[in-house]
């Protein structure tokens, strides 16, 4: 599977580097598209099966309302937590989660909520593994064929996938994510940390 990556900041390069690894077809997506095999995010859209979405929420609303004619039933992996520019929590409207409102822009793609809980940090080879324990990718969508294939690469990559269900899951998600943050960065707990749940079976 060709999986576009909006974004090539921290997610987005770790992201890359762990699907290149796992032998996923990539293509990095930006605005900034003179360096050497970056591609405009109409050029993501139109030539992978799968976006995956490594920009500020904010700025993916935007590029979502763009690029939404271009996305009929494709695959979109939503990476990101709805924060203000402190990195607080930015409430994307009442009772609802970034998951929802992007989905809700892209009526045509499949999006699954995915890899938000996991810092950029961890998201290379060396840091998956935790007391032999792999770090838990939550996976939440409301299409079951497309959360499975996120499930599949989610695994592929090294992590430990876990189905929490339905798109409306991605409330929780994002809220675990904001807490992930507070404890960084108000706590002092840094990046390096990671979720695993452990059932204990
Ligand atoms: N960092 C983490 O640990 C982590 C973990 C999980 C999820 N997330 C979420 O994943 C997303 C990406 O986080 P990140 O840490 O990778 O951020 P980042 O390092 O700041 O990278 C952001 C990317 O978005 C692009 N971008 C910013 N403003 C843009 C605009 N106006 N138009 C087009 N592109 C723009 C940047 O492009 P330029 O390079 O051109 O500036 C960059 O490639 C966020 O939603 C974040 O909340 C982050």
């Amino acid at each position: 599977m060709k999986v576009a990556i909006f974004g090539t900041g921290n997610v987005g390069i770790h992201m890359n580097n762990l699907l290149t690894g796992a032998g996923y077809e990539t293509m990095l997506c930006g605005r900034r598209t003179a360096d050497e095999n970056r591609h405009t995010f109409a050029e993501g859209a139109s030539g992978a099966e799968a976006i995956l979405i490594a920009l500020p929420y904010t700025v993916a609303v935007d590029i979502m309302k763009s690029i939404a004619p271009l996305t009929a039933g494709k695959l979109v992996i939503d990476c990101t937590n709805p924060l203000n520019p402190d990195w607080s929590p930015l409430v994307p409207g009442e009772n609802r989660s970034a998951g929802e409102v992007l989905a809700g822009l892209l009526p045509d793609a499949r999006l699954v909520k995915a890899f938000n809980t996991v810092f950029a940090d961890v998201m290379v080879p060396e840091r998956q593994l935790r007391s032999g324990l792999k770090i838990t990718a939550f996976v939440a969508g409301d299409d079951t064929e497309a959360r499975q294939k996120v499930i599949t690469l989610a695994s592929d990559i090294g992590f430990e996938p876990l189905d929490t269900g339905a798109l409306f899951t991605a409330r929780y998600l994002e809220a675990m994510a904001h807490l992930n943050i507070h404890i960084a960065v108000a706590g002092g707990g840094g990046t390096h940390a990671a979720f695993i749940y452990h059932k204990n079976q």
